[in-house]
């Protein structure tokens, strides 16, 4: 079996916390002789501040650029709300995600049956959800220039945010989603808003361009996206994958997040441009962010983090039997009433995130 090069990044809060199950779950398979995983670890956020004064080391960088996947925690917390603008713990994300040129985000949206009754829908509507947006995460309005607040004569202000795609961005996009929907129902629903933005009158050419030529196999139908926006609260097993920009995808996933229940339950996947040997760079983490409000007492859930590590298995290393084994153990543990506090219910049983982990492992070697 081919040795893979896993860097982990814990972070901060409950980042480590959550991590520790992962690293428990990756020896276990290691031992099992499933993976062949060579485990290293780096400092990111306020632990890699408060060791040498940045948000990611030069070196952990390189690690990151060298690793055939990274899976990170969480940055972040008030302890250093009052570090410099350029050192901030979020500063050492968004450095990974610009340098390993991460434009895919997937945020999968997954109803699991014992907990449809934390969705803000009706149960009906959302048990068995399987959905999965992908997210253009490098460009669009949040980076295109000009950018910025000028004063006008007369006293007040003028601010500009710019949108802006350029064919190959929504091309590679497009075959990301393209290429997911065929691992799954192979349907995908383009959104933008082409009846008010040039961007999105060129998405949708490109979007049916790249169809019309290498995936006509794939069902493609397009929705505006405030339309999306409805559809997605009215009746979200409509969807098989969803692909839109960058602003649009950072408010749709959140409201697909929502339907689901918990935060502590959602993994997430960026995807890279391929390196020199044509393979993708990745990094895989929860959508939850460091919970300073429970961290250190060795009660966060720890299922998002499990979960990005399956994503981190199916599509990194096509190890999708792996995945699918991982996250029958999931849904193995939550039939049988474990709950962690954030998704606690009447009658089940509170555990901790070391014993959640410890079930999840235990499922795994059941089945
Ligand atoms: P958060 O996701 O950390 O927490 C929101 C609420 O959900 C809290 O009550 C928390 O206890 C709960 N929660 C989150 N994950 C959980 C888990 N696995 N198990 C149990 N409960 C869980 O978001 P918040 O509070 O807005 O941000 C806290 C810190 O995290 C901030 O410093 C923020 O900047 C940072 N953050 C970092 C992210 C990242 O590293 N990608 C993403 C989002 C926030
Ligand atoms: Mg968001």
């Amino acid at each position: 079996m081919t040795t893979h090069k896993l860097l982990l990044l814990p972070g901060d809060g409950i980042g480590p916390e959550v991590m520790g199950e992962v690293r428990r779950a990756i020896d276990w398979m290691n031992a099992q002789g499933l993976t062949s995983f060579e485990v290293e670890e780096g400092l990111v956020g306020g632990a890699a501040y408060d060791a040498h004064g940045q948000s990611i080391s030069e070196d952990d960088m390189a690690r990151a650029m060298a690793a055939d996947a990274v899976l990170f925690g969480a940055v972040g917390g008030p302890k250093w709300d009052d570090v410099p603008y350029d050192v901030r713990p979020e500063a050492g994300l968004l450095r990974l995600r610009k340098d390993m040129e991460l434009f895919a985000n997937l945020r999968p949206a997954i109803c699991f049956g014992a907990l449809a009754e934390a969705s803000s829908l009706k149960k009906e509507l959302v048990d068995g959800l399987d959905i999965l947006i992908v997210r253009e995460l490098t460009g669009g309005v949040y980076f295109g220039e000009p950018k910025e607040i000028t004063d006008l004569p007369n006293g007040q202000k003028r601010a500009v945010d710019t949108q802006v795609y350029e064919t190959y961005e929504i091309e590679r996009i497009a075959a990301v989603a393209f290429d997911l929907a065929r691992t799954r129902d192979n349907r995908v629903c383009s959104m933008e808003k082409r009846n008010v933005m040039k961007s999105g009158v060129l998405w949708n050419e490109v979007v049916t361009e790249v169809h019309k030529r290498d995936y006509q196999d794939v069902e493609l139908s397009h929705m505006l996206a405030d339309a999306g926006g409805m559809q997605l609260v009215r009746a979200p097993k409509q969807f098989d994958v969803i692909v839109t920009d960058n602003l649009f995808g950072d408010m749709l996933s959140d409201v697909a997040a929502m339907l689901t229940g918990s935060l502590g339950m959602l993994p997430s996947a960026s995807l890279g441009a391929p390196d020199g040997n044509g393979k993708r760079r990745s990094l895989y983490e929860p959508v939850h962010g460091s919970a300073p409000d429970i961290a250190g007492q060795g009660i966060a859930n720890p299922i998002a983090m499990l979960s990005s590590l399956a994503m981190c298995l199916r599509y990194s290393f096509t190890m999708g039997d792996v995945a699918d084994r991982l996250e029958r153990a999931i849904t193995t543990v939550l039939d049988q009433g474990l709950r962690t506090g954030d998704i606690m219910q009447d009658g089940m049983t509170k555990v901790s995130t070391e014993q959640m982990g410890d079930a999840v492992v235990k499922a795994m070697g059941e089945g």
